[in-house]
């Protein structure tokens, strides 16, 4: 059976992911913010998060063991592609979790996770979506739902997300990977490692690891941000 969602609305935050984890010890919470003083990027980037943006984090205590916590990392670029399609806006995934269109940057994910005995109690699913929010001093390529064409609120487009979530957040690891891999715009791709090096991503492993082929040598990449180098 589904667990109903809760929200909880906030006009200002410094991070949803942090409040999240500060005052959020239940399953299945949305916290949604207008605005995030302090928005977290992966690798310790900052994320520019004013007016009119989507600032979403979800709660999830599915108890899963670590080697499926690929589960949240994998389903919300997913959710998201799909409510851009619902818009008509074609997005694609960049490994491991943005979402891009046309080449340029629509939306970032940040999962963190608390974890025991190996297992994960507590996963914060963070999502940032540019839907209105000015994106002028983004710092990367990036677009937004309004400059795509869309009119949406931010709060139906988190409701939207948030309900796709919730069906892939029940899909297992493998399955997930096999509803993604069409979509990475990644793969079959020239890409640079954070060490620098340089190799053809080939496939996608069902714990969400990018296999990357660098010479006669293949490498399962888990962590860190890999860039098309051409
Ligand atoms: C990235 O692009 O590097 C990831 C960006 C993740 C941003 C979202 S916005 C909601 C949640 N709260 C945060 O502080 N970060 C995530």
């Amino acid at each position: 059976m589904k667990t109903k969602t809760k929200w909880v609305y906030l006009k200002e935050v410094d991070s949803t992911n942090d409040y999240a984890k500060q005052y959020v010890h239940d399953h299945n919470v949305a916290v949604l913010a207008e605005a995030q003083t302090h928005g977290k990027g992966r690798c310790g980037r900052a994320f520019l998060s004013g007016k009119s943006g989507m600032y979403l984090s979800v709660v999830r205590m599915d108890d899963l063991p670590l080697s499926a916590c690929s589960v949240y990392m994998l389903a919300a670029p997913l959710a998201v592609c799909d409510v851009l399609a619902a818009y008509g806006i074609k997005g694609e995934i960049k490994w491991p979790n943005d979402v891009w269109v046309a080449n340029k940057k629509i939306a970032g994910v940040l999962v963190e996770t608390e974890w025991r005995e190996e297992r994960v109690y507590r996963a914060v699913v963070g999502i940032g979506l540019n839907v209105s929010n000015d994106i002028g001093d983004v710092p990367c390529a990036a677009t937004s739902m309004r400059l795509e064409g869309v009119s949406a609120t931010v709060k139906e487009v988190a409701e939207r997300v948030v309900d796709a979530l919730s069906v892939y957040f029940d899909m297992s690891p493998a399955a997930l990977v096999a509803t993604v891999k069409p979509r990475l715009l990644t793969l079959g791709r020239r890409v640079r490692l954070p060490d620098g090096r340089v190799g053809t991503a080939i496939d996608l492993a069902d714990d969400g690891r990018l296999i990357v082929k660098i010479g006669g040598e293949c490498i399962a990449v888990a962590a860190g941000d890999v860039n098309l180098a051409e």
